[in-house]
Order: C-alpha cells, then structure tokens, then sequence
C-alpha cells in the first residue's frame, strides 16, 4: 500500500520532492488554534494500514510538538501501520546533562516525548556532543543524516581557496568531515560561552591563512553570536571577509541581519529550516534514509 506523507510547517518542495522520490500520497489535514492557542488537528486521507511519514521540523519546538504529536495520534486512531517523524532539524540536543542543579534535562526529556509518538525518526546532523548517538536518548529507531557531502560540495563549487573554520571544539566533527570531503585545511577554534549572547573565541595563526577565504562551518547558527565573534575576531585579525555556513540556520531575532552588519561575506545554510539562506539541499540524502523505514 502507498505510504502517506504530511508535511506540517515543513518547506513545501521538500515534502513534494520526498513524496514524488518515496512514491507517497501527500496527506491532507485541517489544523488551527482555537482562540485560546490550543491545538485541533483532523486529517482528512485515509491512512488504514498505510505506513505514514510525518514530516515536521523542530525549530520553535515548543509550539510545533503538540500539533505533531495530535498529527500522528490521529493517524493511530485511524488504523495507521505505522507512523514515522523526519525532523530535518531535531530541536533540544544542546541540555545533554544537568549544568545546574534544578535543571530538566531537555535532551532527554524531549526525547521521551517524540519516542511515545512516533514509530521511528530520521533528522539531520542532530547536535551529538557528549552523547554519541541518537539511540542513547530516543527508544524509537532513528537515523542520522550527514549534511557534511552537500556543504563540500557547496563550498568547492562556490569559494574558492577556503580555510575552513570550527568555531568551537564540539563543531570539530562537522568540520573536519566537511574539510576531507571539500579538500580544504581547517582549524578549530576555542570558544568560551558567558551567556545566552556572550560568546568569546579565540584567534587562528592568521598569517598562515591570510590568503585563504575564511569559511565559519557550525551545525547551527541560533542567536549567531558564536558566529558573530568569530567574523569579528577574524577581521580585526586581518583576514579575508568570512563566508558562514551553518547546517541549521535556526536565526532567533535578529541574528541573520547582525551577523551580516558583522561583516559576513555570504551566508548559507541547508535547507533544514526555511530561511532565505537556504542554498544547500538535503532533501536527496533523508530520502534515502526515510525509505529505510518504509
Ligand atoms: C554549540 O555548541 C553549537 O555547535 C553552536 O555553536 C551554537 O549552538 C551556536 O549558537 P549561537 O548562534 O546562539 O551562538
């Protein structure tokens, strides 16, 4: 039988590429808020016995699980085999631990939840530092996509003589990954975090690179400040204007017109999260990992 897919807030060419390249039925539902803010979900596509792939980012996760998780009760309700979640970002991977006594631990917790609605789940780069892999936190089967292969191929293809740059030492696995494959050299920096928007990184040996176009790779870019600090570090320094790439520009209040005010040359990130600096696409790699699924 057809699988069927829903996108929920998801960027519509990518749900239509998956549904066409899947070979699914695109789902139709009627979903709004009450005027009180709650929720209602109806779907109106038959889904009995149909495997169901329910395609939702996580960005501003508060406001979007609770549609998501009414989404995929529905389909239950209705006699769905089985019903799935691409989240091509996966929202509260930075709690890992307790920082300070009293604290939830997000990762964790969140995790719980998407486990109890979902089947199973596929997203991109999730942010793994001091826990390695996604089983560790969800019960449910998940598979990690790498967005590494598309942004070398994106810088090869759009910088030319790069130094890639890691703001901080948990970005080291994405850029060393996306360095081998774009055959660039690359440095991490080290990065001391006061607050939410206190960031401070330190300064690479910048005569070894100064001909070199400096490229910032981070997995996500939130309130920008990591990236911020980092542009201006690097052109008080001397060096070229950087180009920012980040695998999920999630760009809370005005972090995408200061980090451009702050001097960044080009800004791109993968189509993740909707954005106008969407310039990578990632959509042919979750195929493959959604159809494992199917
Ligand atoms: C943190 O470890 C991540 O890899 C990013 O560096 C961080 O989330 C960026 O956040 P912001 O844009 O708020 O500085």
């Amino acid at each position: 039988m057809t699988a069927v897919l829903f996108g929920f807030k998801c960027i519509d060419s990518m749900t239509e590429a998956l549904c066409n390249k899947i070979d699914a039925e695109q789902g139709g539902f009627e979903f709004r808020r009450f005027p009180d803010e709650e929720s209602y979900v109806r779907i109106d596509t038959r889904v009995e016995g149909r495997r169901v792939v329910i395609c939702g980012t996580l960005d501003r996760p508060d406001e979007k699980f609770v549609p998501l998780h009414f989404l995929a009760a529905a389909c239950r309700a209705e006699g769905a085999h089985s019903v799935g979640l691409m989240a091509p970002y996966l929202a509260y991977m930075r709690q890992d631990r307790q920082f300070h006594s009293g604290e939830a631990v997000g990762s964790r917790e969140f995790a719980r939840l998407i486990s109890n609605s979902f089947d199973w789940l596929v997203t991109v780069d999730p942010h793994l530092h001091r826990i390695r892999a996604l089983n560790e936190l969800y019960s449910i089967p998940s598979r990690a996509v790498h967005a590494a292969p598309a942004v070398s191929d994106w810088i090869r293809a759009n910088v030319e003589r790069p130094v890639l740059i890691g703001p901080d030492e948990e970005s080291e696995q994405w850029v060393s990954a996306v360095a081998a494959d774009a055959g660039a050299p690359y440095v991490v920096l080290e990065k001391t975090r006061r607050g939410d928007r206190d960031v401070e990184v330190s300064v690479p040996e910048v005569s070894r690179w100064r001909e070199f176009v400096p490229v910032l790779v981070d997995d996500i870019i939130s309130t920008g400040r990591t990236m911020i600090a980092t542009v201006e570090h690097l052109l008080e320094a001397g060096m070229k204007p950087p180009v920012c790439v980040g695998v999920h520009g999630i760009f809370a209040g005005d972090a995408y017109s200061s980090l451009r005010g702050a001097g960044a040359a080009q800004i791109a990130t993968c189509n993740t999260i909707a954005h106008e600096s969407n310039a990578i696409d990632v959509s042919p790699r979750m195929v493959e990992a959604v159809r494992s699924f199917l």
